[in-house]
């Protein structure tokens, strides 16, 4: 059956029980959350300044904190599962210098935040961090951390609240400092996203549409394949370069500018596999305004239409599938009353994203179960609220 997500106030308390323990006894001043993301489609349209439609999930990211006089920042988080050690210390540089990534890992989106916060200098804190956002299960846990954390310093310093500036803000974080050139997908949604609602992004403009998802006969599942191969690193910015050659080769700013005529005409320049990519792009991004227009019509026999060809052409084209995704989505497909399901993220392991029908839901899980490989965990999702100050009370 579906894993039950540990509500936000839950999440909380445990931050706090910790920060009592570990500060003594000292009770945290403000408490902040910010949510993961699954993507319904448009996947790896971001960085080509395409259109994507995820939705924020209910799974977050809390920070619980309090500004402290000096230069020290003292951070715990409460995951068991890190192998690294669970809290860091380190000072604020007094001359501006850049706050430099090591060990451990995890705090590294800390520093990354800090460093592009937009309202400097950031004052010393101590913090806890708690999240019930999968790690590394591509549910961008890592933008739920960057986008909690920053929330957290506009507690204590507060910039001029601008929320694109701030998603762009956290997407430089995880730029220099966990060194994944990533879009601005993640963050934005985590920042911007809405209760009962997916978000068509524009990604080169940086406009949001809302589109309404709340249709009560409607389920949004997750299924974590509970994988992760270790490609995911080196393969993302290889996909990106290879976008951009393909924009160049096609005298284009980026491919959201190109047509599927633009790469016919210039088939001949491009190599196979940069024609591919090129090609997955374009008709992504097409396929993503087009599901987002049939969402608005709740034509989900289109939507799933579009999902499965957007998984297809990911496994074929672009290449950041794996059998253990295709499986999962192959048996969704086969349950009556399943619109539709394709790997959402970055790929490579990380979570499959189904449309299907609410009365369906506990055959759907159970028949994916019988027929996966490997032992996949489940979320019954609803479109939920972007970053937050919550009530410590
Ligand atoms: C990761 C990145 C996003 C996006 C997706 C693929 O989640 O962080 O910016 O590129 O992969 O759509």
């Amino acid at each position: 059956m579906a894993s039950p997500v540990p509500s936000v106030s839950e999440l909380v308390q445990e931050a706090r029980r910790t920060y009592e323990q570990v500060f003594g006894g000292e009770a945290p001043e403000v408490a902040v959350c910010a949510p993961g993301r699954v993507n319904l489609i448009g996947e790896h349209t971001d960085y080509n300044q395409g259109f994507v439609l995820p939705m924020a999930l209910p799974m977050v990211t809390v920070v619980v904190g309090t500004r402290t006089s000096g230069q020290s920042v003292s951070i715990v988080t409460v995951t068991k599962d890190v192998e690294e050690p669970n809290r860091v210390d380190f000072n604020l540089p007094s001359d501006g210098s850049p706050l430099s990534p090591g060990h451990p890992k995890w705090a590294n989106y800390v520093k990354g935040v800090v460093q592009h916060y937009r309202a400097q200098p950031v004052p010393g804190f101590r913090a806890v961090i708690a999240s019930s956002v999968p790690l590394g299960g591509g549910l961008s846990s890592s933008a739920s951390l960057e986008v909690a954390v920053y929330t957290f310093l506009q507690q204590l310093n507060p910039d001029d609240g601008d929320k694109v500036a701030k998603a762009v803000a956290c997407q430089q974080a995880e730029h220099t400092h966990a060194g994944v050139p990533c879009g601005i997908m993640d963050q934005f949604v985590s920042v911007l996203g809405r209760e009962a609602h997916a978000l068509l992004i524009d990604c080169r403009s940086l406009e949001a549409t809302l589109v309404p998802l709340s249709d009560p006969s409607l389920v949004i599942l997750i299924t974590n394949s509970n994988v992760k191969h270790s490609l995911t690193g080196s393969e993302y910015p290889t996909r990106r370069r290879q976008c951009e050659e393909a924009a160049s080769i096609l005298g284009k700013a980026s491919l959201r500018e190109a047509t599927m005529k633009d790469l016919e005409d210039s088939r001949d320049r491009l190599d196979n596999v940069t024609y591919r990519r090129a090609r997955h792009v374009i008709e992504e991004i097409e396929r993503t305004s087009q599901a987002a227009e049939a969402l608005k019509r709740s034509s989900y026999k289109i939507f799933g239409k579009l999902m499965v060809e957007s998984h297809n052409s990911l496994r074929d084209l672009y290449e950041v599938s794996c059998r253990e995704l295709d499986e999962l989505v192959a048996a969704a497909m086969e349950v009556d009353g399943v619109y539709g399901s394709r790997m959402t993220g970055g790929g490579f392991g990380g979570c499959t994203v189904t449309l299907l029908q609410a009365h369906v839901i506990d055959r759907t899980i159970l028949h994916i179960q019988e027929r996966y490989s490997g032992s996949p965990t489940f979320y019954v999702t609803t479109p939920s609220v972007g970053a937050q100050v919550l009530r410590l009370s």
